[in-house]
């Protein structure tokens, strides 16, 4: 039987603000959160993202004044993603020193300097015909090793444009340690590698597809992007640790917070966590419904995500949760 007046009332802690306030254990604060940005080359306004209300495809100007606002609002990093005019097989877009997100970082060298954290993605499927993340092979996979050889000439682009970070995003075998040693072979030591060491092959990339055009035009990412039903997660970040990581990405973050933990717990680096296209739109839909207060989500999800362990989270409402949170 319960005793009458149990000694351990945990409500105590619960009563006001203030005393909620005292007993918390996890914040939010606007340093820990990046915010994914999308450059596209040749277009004159920025472009609405339909799926994802309040994200847009930035021309190099337009990115300029949101990176200027997300610097005041106190954001901690931005991740930029480009889109090139012209895609071909091999991405050669995305190491032209000319290339869209080498000029755009130019110009966010120039806007904020130092004041943020400059990230960039490093892959090739927004500057693909085909869509994949790496060079095909003649039957239509995806290689490996000769991915890795366009990835190590990619990260010096980007970090010869001024990028403090560079993310690689493909899930490719080596790629950690691939562009740490061409980074350092080109003087850029310096340059930190934010690995996406456990990104699923997840329905929640779906609105970030139309947001940066590179949904694949044959075929999936199951091949190279992690099952849902694997247990290979932790294997990949100590991997990714082991070749240099200064950072290990989770990805998508609600569904795989169990993973966030277990890489919080064993990791020596920081753990990102990003929370993708799909978990904001899917709030955001509802919300247009009525049926949840965007809000509130905002705030529970981060919060949620930091709790699993996550010091950085990569998120669509980085500047709205960093105004709120400071
Ligand atoms: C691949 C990349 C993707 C995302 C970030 N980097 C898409 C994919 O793997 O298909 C998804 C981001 C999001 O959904 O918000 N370069």
């Amino acid at each position: 039987m319960p005793p009458e007046y149990p000694a351990a009332r945990p409500r105590r802690l619960r009563r006001t603000p203030a005393l909620r306030r005292l007993a918390a254990s996890t914040s939010v604060r606007a340093s820990d959160l990046v915010l994914p940005m999308v450059v596209k080359e040749g277009i004159a306004q920025p472009q609405p993202v339909p799926s994802m209300p309040g994200v847009v495809q930035h021309t190099r100007d337009s990115l300029r004044k949101a990176a200027a606002e997300a610097v005041a609002a106190g954001v901690g990093g931005l991740m930029v993603f480009g889109i090139p005019a012209v895609k071909d097989s091999r991405g050669s877009a995305a190491d032209d020193p000319d290339g869209i997100v080498q000029q755009a970082l130019a110009d966010l060298v120039a806007e904020v300097g130092d004041a943020t954290v400059l990230m960039t993605d490093l892959c090739l499927d927004e500057y693909t015909d085909h869509g994949h993340c790496g060079l095909l092979t003649d039957t239509g996979e995806v290689d490996n090793d000769a991915t890795l050889e366009r990835y190590a000439s990619i990260a010096v682009a980007q970090a010869r444009a001024g990028a403090h970070v560079v993310g690689p995003s493909g899930m490719m075998d080596g790629q950690v340690a691939a562009i740490r040693r061409s980074l350092d072979q080109a003087g850029f030591g310096q340059v930190a590698i934010c690995a996406y060491s456990a990104k699923y092959a997840s329905a929640f990339y779906g609105p970030f597809r139309d947001a940066a055009e590179c949904a694949p035009r044959f075929g999936d990412r199951s091949a190279y992007q992690q099952d849902p039903s694997a247990r290979d997660a932790l294997h990949e970040v100590m991997l990714d640790v082991g070749e240099g990581a200064d950072i290990v990405m989770i990805k998508p973050a609600l569904p795989y917070l169990d993973v966030v933990a277990q890489a919080a717990a064993a990791s020596p680096v920081p753990v990102a966590a990003y929370q993708v296209s799909g978990e904001y739109a899917m709030a955001h839909a509802a919300a247009a419904n009525g049926w949840l207060d965007l809000d509130a989500v905002v705030a529970e999800t981060l919060t949620a995500i930091r709790r699993a362990g996550a010091s950085i989270i990569l998120t669509y409402w980085a500047v709205e949760a960093a105004r709120r949170f400071g």
